[in-house]
Protein backbone atom coordinates (compact mmCIF):
# COMPACT_ATOMS: atom_id res chain seq x y z
CA UNK A 1 0.00 0.00 0.00
CA UNK A 2 1.49 3.48 -0.95
CA UNK A 3 2.03 6.26 1.80
CA UNK A 4 -1.15 8.41 2.95
CA UNK A 5 -0.07 12.00 4.30
CA UNK A 6 -3.39 13.86 5.53
CA UNK A 7 -2.38 17.84 6.72
CA UNK A 8 -5.19 19.58 8.55
CA UNK A 9 -4.93 23.04 8.20
CA UNK A 10 -6.58 25.69 10.07
CA UNK A 11 -6.27 28.36 12.48
CA UNK A 12 -6.20 27.80 16.22
CA UNK A 13 -9.43 26.21 17.26
CA UNK A 14 -10.48 25.69 14.07
CA UNK A 15 -11.13 21.86 15.03
CA UNK A 16 -8.52 20.62 13.80
CA UNK A 17 -7.64 17.92 17.14
CA UNK A 18 -11.90 17.29 17.62
CA UNK A 19 -11.35 16.54 13.96
CA UNK A 20 -8.33 14.33 13.73
CA UNK A 21 -9.20 12.35 16.48
CA UNK A 22 -12.25 10.96 14.31
CA UNK A 23 -10.68 11.05 10.66
CA UNK A 24 -7.08 8.99 12.35
CA UNK A 25 -9.49 6.36 13.85
CA UNK A 26 -12.20 5.71 10.41
CA UNK A 27 -8.71 5.78 8.44
CA UNK A 28 -6.62 4.13 10.52
CA UNK A 29 -3.61 6.46 10.47
CA UNK A 30 -1.46 7.88 13.39
CA UNK A 31 -2.55 11.20 14.71
CA UNK A 32 0.90 13.97 14.57
CA UNK A 33 0.15 16.91 16.38
CA UNK A 34 2.96 19.13 16.95
CA UNK A 35 1.41 20.94 19.76
CA UNK A 36 0.49 17.74 21.84
CA UNK A 37 4.07 16.17 20.97
CA UNK A 38 5.13 19.89 22.75
CA UNK A 39 2.73 19.45 25.33
CA UNK A 40 4.22 15.91 26.01
CA UNK A 41 7.04 17.31 26.16
CA UNK A 42 6.61 19.49 28.69
CA UNK A 43 4.24 17.26 31.22
CA UNK A 44 7.73 15.35 31.16
CA UNK A 45 9.99 18.28 31.77
CA UNK A 46 12.41 17.66 28.88
CA UNK A 47 14.79 19.96 27.68
CA UNK A 48 12.69 20.54 24.61
CA UNK A 49 9.48 21.03 26.37
CA UNK A 50 11.58 23.78 28.58
CA UNK A 51 12.57 25.49 25.67
CA UNK A 52 9.21 25.26 23.71
CA UNK A 53 7.71 26.55 26.51
CA UNK A 54 7.77 30.46 26.57
CA UNK A 55 6.78 30.23 22.88
CA UNK A 56 4.03 28.32 23.27
CA UNK A 57 2.76 30.59 26.62
CA UNK A 58 3.12 33.67 24.53
CA UNK A 59 1.14 32.43 21.80
CA UNK A 60 4.44 32.63 18.74
CA UNK A 61 5.65 29.83 17.11
CA UNK A 62 8.35 27.24 18.33
CA UNK A 63 11.48 28.00 16.21
CA UNK A 64 11.47 25.62 13.10
CA UNK A 65 14.24 23.75 13.63
CA UNK A 66 13.06 22.30 17.22
CA UNK A 67 10.06 21.41 15.53
CA UNK A 68 11.35 19.98 12.77
CA UNK A 69 13.72 17.49 14.73
CA UNK A 70 10.90 16.39 16.97
CA UNK A 71 8.41 16.15 13.91
CA UNK A 72 10.79 13.84 11.78
CA UNK A 73 11.30 12.10 14.76
CA UNK A 74 8.18 10.79 15.51
CA UNK A 75 7.52 10.16 11.86
CA UNK A 76 9.87 7.86 11.32
CA UNK A 77 8.65 5.54 13.75
CA UNK A 78 7.00 2.23 12.29
CA UNK A 79 3.39 3.73 13.04
CA UNK A 80 3.51 5.62 10.68
CA UNK A 81 5.29 3.83 7.62
CA UNK A 82 1.77 3.68 5.67
CA UNK A 83 0.69 7.08 6.17
CA UNK A 84 0.35 9.69 9.36
CA UNK A 85 -2.03 12.68 9.70
CA UNK A 86 -0.70 16.05 10.91
CA UNK A 87 -2.70 18.19 12.80
CA UNK A 88 -0.86 21.68 13.29
CA UNK A 89 2.19 21.20 11.23
CA UNK A 90 3.30 23.00 8.99
CA UNK A 91 3.14 26.03 10.11
CA UNK A 92 5.55 27.89 7.88
CA UNK A 93 7.10 27.73 4.78
CA UNK A 94 10.49 26.48 5.42
CA UNK A 95 8.57 23.98 7.72
CA UNK A 96 6.30 22.90 4.56
CA UNK A 97 9.27 22.81 2.07
CA UNK A 98 11.09 20.51 4.61
CA UNK A 99 8.43 18.09 4.98
CA UNK A 100 8.45 18.07 0.96
CA UNK A 101 11.68 16.86 0.58
CA UNK A 102 11.43 14.30 3.22
CA UNK A 103 8.48 12.51 1.93
CA UNK A 104 9.14 9.61 -0.13
CA UNK A 105 8.22 10.13 -4.23
CA UNK A 106 4.71 8.50 -4.66
CA UNK A 107 3.33 9.90 -1.18
CA UNK A 108 -0.07 10.28 -1.46
CA UNK A 109 -0.53 13.90 0.39
CA UNK A 110 -3.98 15.90 0.66
CA UNK A 111 -4.08 19.40 2.85
CA UNK A 112 -7.80 19.64 4.29
CA UNK A 113 -7.95 23.38 5.26
CA UNK A 114 -10.66 23.84 8.02
CA UNK A 115 -12.00 27.36 7.79
CA UNK A 116 -13.60 29.63 10.87
CA UNK A 117 -14.39 33.10 11.39
CA UNK A 118 -12.39 35.11 14.14
CA UNK A 119 -15.57 35.52 16.50
CA UNK A 120 -16.29 32.13 16.32
CA UNK A 121 -12.38 30.88 16.93
CA UNK A 122 -12.14 32.83 20.07
CA UNK A 123 -15.29 31.73 22.11
CA UNK A 124 -14.12 27.67 21.30
CA UNK A 125 -10.94 28.50 22.42
CA UNK A 126 -11.83 30.40 26.17
CA UNK A 127 -14.41 27.66 26.65
CA UNK A 128 -12.20 24.23 25.38
CA UNK A 129 -11.46 21.96 28.33
CA UNK A 130 -9.04 19.20 27.93
CA UNK A 131 -8.40 16.12 29.11
CA UNK A 132 -4.54 16.43 31.03
CA UNK A 133 -4.67 12.18 30.68
CA UNK A 134 -5.87 11.18 27.06
CA UNK A 135 -6.02 14.90 25.34
CA UNK A 136 -9.98 14.51 24.68
CA UNK A 137 -11.75 17.86 23.91
CA UNK A 138 -14.58 18.83 25.34
CA UNK A 139 -16.20 22.49 25.51
CA UNK A 140 -17.75 24.09 28.43
CA UNK A 141 -21.14 24.73 26.03
CA UNK A 142 -20.38 22.91 22.40
CA UNK A 143 -19.48 19.32 24.25
CA UNK A 144 -19.72 19.41 27.66
CA UNK A 145 -18.50 16.70 29.96
CA UNK A 146 -21.47 14.43 31.34
CA UNK A 147 -19.49 14.76 34.75
CA UNK A 148 -18.25 18.38 35.50
CA UNK A 149 -14.47 18.55 35.02
CA UNK A 150 -14.22 15.06 34.04
CA UNK A 151 -13.58 13.43 30.52
CA UNK A 152 -16.07 11.47 28.99
CA UNK A 153 -13.80 9.20 27.47
CA UNK A 154 -11.34 8.39 30.14
CA UNK A 155 -12.65 9.81 33.26
CA UNK A 156 -9.47 12.14 33.49
CA UNK A 157 -9.23 15.69 34.47
CA UNK A 158 -10.51 18.33 32.29
CA UNK A 159 -7.79 21.31 32.20
CA UNK A 160 -7.86 24.60 30.45
CA UNK A 161 -4.95 25.27 28.30
CA UNK A 162 -2.33 27.88 29.41
CA UNK A 163 -2.87 29.60 25.73
CA UNK A 164 -6.27 29.48 25.62
CA UNK A 165 -6.31 32.83 27.78
CA UNK A 166 -7.95 35.48 25.47
CA UNK A 167 -4.79 37.89 24.91
CA UNK A 168 -2.66 35.09 24.26
CA UNK A 169 -5.26 33.70 21.52
CA UNK A 170 -5.44 36.95 19.83
CA UNK A 171 -1.37 36.74 19.57
CA UNK A 172 -1.97 32.98 18.02
CA UNK A 173 -4.83 34.30 15.66
CA UNK A 174 -1.73 37.22 14.48
CA UNK A 175 1.02 34.51 14.21
CA UNK A 176 -1.38 32.38 12.12
CA UNK A 177 -2.36 34.73 9.55
CA UNK A 178 0.75 36.37 9.15
CA UNK A 179 2.95 32.70 9.03
CA UNK A 180 0.65 30.04 8.72
CA UNK A 181 -2.10 31.29 6.00
CA UNK A 182 0.50 32.01 2.92
CA UNK A 183 0.66 27.80 3.33
CA UNK A 184 -3.14 27.86 1.54
CA UNK A 185 -1.78 29.41 -1.79
CA UNK A 186 1.15 27.47 -1.75
CA UNK A 187 -0.65 24.51 -0.98
CA UNK A 188 -3.59 25.41 -3.96
CA UNK A 189 -0.90 25.81 -6.32
CA UNK A 190 0.46 22.30 -5.76
CA UNK A 191 -3.70 21.02 -6.50
CA UNK A 192 -3.37 19.81 -3.04
CA UNK A 193 -5.70 21.55 -1.03
CA UNK A 194 -9.42 21.29 -0.32
CA UNK A 195 -11.38 23.93 1.64
CA UNK A 196 -13.81 22.88 4.08
CA UNK A 197 -16.26 25.17 6.18
CA UNK A 198 -15.18 24.20 9.56
CA UNK A 199 -17.76 26.27 11.16
CA UNK A 200 -21.08 23.49 11.11
CA UNK A 201 -21.79 20.93 13.72
CA UNK A 202 -19.10 18.76 14.06
CA UNK A 203 -20.90 15.74 12.18
CA UNK A 204 -21.33 17.74 9.28
CA UNK A 205 -17.59 18.71 8.93
CA UNK A 206 -16.44 15.36 9.60
CA UNK A 207 -18.25 13.85 6.50
CA UNK A 208 -16.86 17.14 4.27
CA UNK A 209 -13.58 16.01 5.62
CA UNK A 210 -13.50 12.67 5.00
CA UNK A 211 -15.06 13.10 1.23
CA UNK A 212 -12.29 15.26 0.36
CA UNK A 213 -9.73 12.92 2.46
CA UNK A 214 -10.91 10.58 -0.36
CA UNK A 215 -10.07 12.31 -3.19
CA UNK A 216 -13.54 13.93 -4.06
CA UNK A 217 -14.64 17.37 -3.39
CA UNK A 218 -17.11 18.07 -0.93
CA UNK A 219 -20.38 19.07 -1.87
P1 LIG B 1 -1.54 23.53 18.77
O1 LIG B 1 -1.76 22.67 19.92
O2 LIG B 1 -1.39 22.93 17.43
O3 LIG B 1 -2.68 24.64 18.77
P2 LIG B 1 -3.43 25.39 17.56
O4 LIG B 1 -3.01 25.16 16.18
O5 LIG B 1 -3.38 26.81 18.01
O6 LIG B 1 -4.81 24.78 17.53
P3 LIG B 1 -5.69 24.33 18.73
O7 LIG B 1 -5.21 23.05 19.27
O8 LIG B 1 -5.80 25.50 19.69
O9 LIG B 1 -7.11 24.21 18.02
P4 LIG B 1 -7.72 23.02 17.17
O10 LIG B 1 -7.82 23.47 15.75
O11 LIG B 1 -7.01 21.74 17.43
O12 LIG B 1 -9.19 23.00 17.78
P5 LIG B 1 -9.91 21.92 18.73
O13 LIG B 1 -10.28 20.71 17.97
O14 LIG B 1 -9.16 21.76 20.01
O15 LIG B 1 -0.24 24.43 19.02
C1 LIG B 1 -0.04 25.08 20.27
C2 LIG B 1 1.28 25.85 20.24
O16 LIG B 1 2.38 24.93 20.04
C3 LIG B 1 1.43 26.88 19.11
O17 LIG B 1 0.84 28.12 19.43
C4 LIG B 1 2.95 26.95 18.97
O18 LIG B 1 3.51 27.73 20.00
C5 LIG B 1 3.37 25.50 19.20
N1 LIG B 1 3.43 24.72 17.93
C6 LIG B 1 2.68 23.62 17.60
N2 LIG B 1 2.97 23.20 16.38
C7 LIG B 1 3.92 24.04 15.89
C8 LIG B 1 4.62 24.13 14.66
N3 LIG B 1 4.38 23.26 13.65
N4 LIG B 1 5.53 25.13 14.51
C9 LIG B 1 5.78 25.99 15.50
N5 LIG B 1 5.15 25.98 16.70
C10 LIG B 1 4.23 25.01 16.89
O19 LIG B 1 -11.28 22.71 19.02
C11 LIG B 1 -11.30 23.91 19.80
C12 LIG B 1 -12.60 23.97 20.63
O20 LIG B 1 -13.71 24.10 19.74
C13 LIG B 1 -12.86 22.71 21.47
O21 LIG B 1 -13.39 23.10 22.71
C14 LIG B 1 -13.90 21.92 20.65
O22 LIG B 1 -14.75 21.16 21.48
C15 LIG B 1 -14.65 23.04 19.94
N6 LIG B 1 -15.11 22.65 18.60
C16 LIG B 1 -14.44 21.89 17.68
N7 LIG B 1 -15.16 21.75 16.55
C17 LIG B 1 -16.32 22.46 16.76
C18 LIG B 1 -17.47 22.71 15.95
N8 LIG B 1 -17.57 22.21 14.69
N9 LIG B 1 -18.46 23.48 16.45
C19 LIG B 1 -18.36 24.00 17.72
N10 LIG B 1 -17.30 23.79 18.55
C20 LIG B 1 -16.29 23.03 18.06
MG1 LIG C 1 -5.34 21.17 18.57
Amino acid sequence: MSRRVLILLGPPGAGKGTQASRLCAELGLPHVSTGDLFRAHRAQGTDLGRRAQEFMDSGRLVPDDLVLDMLFERVAQPDCVRGFLLDGFPRTLPQAEALEKRLPTGTAVRVLDLRVADAALLERLTGRRTCRQCGNIHHVQNSPPKIAGRCDRCGGELYTRSDDEAATVAKRLAVYREQTQPLQGWYARKGLLSEVDGERAPDEVFRSLRTAAAGMEAA
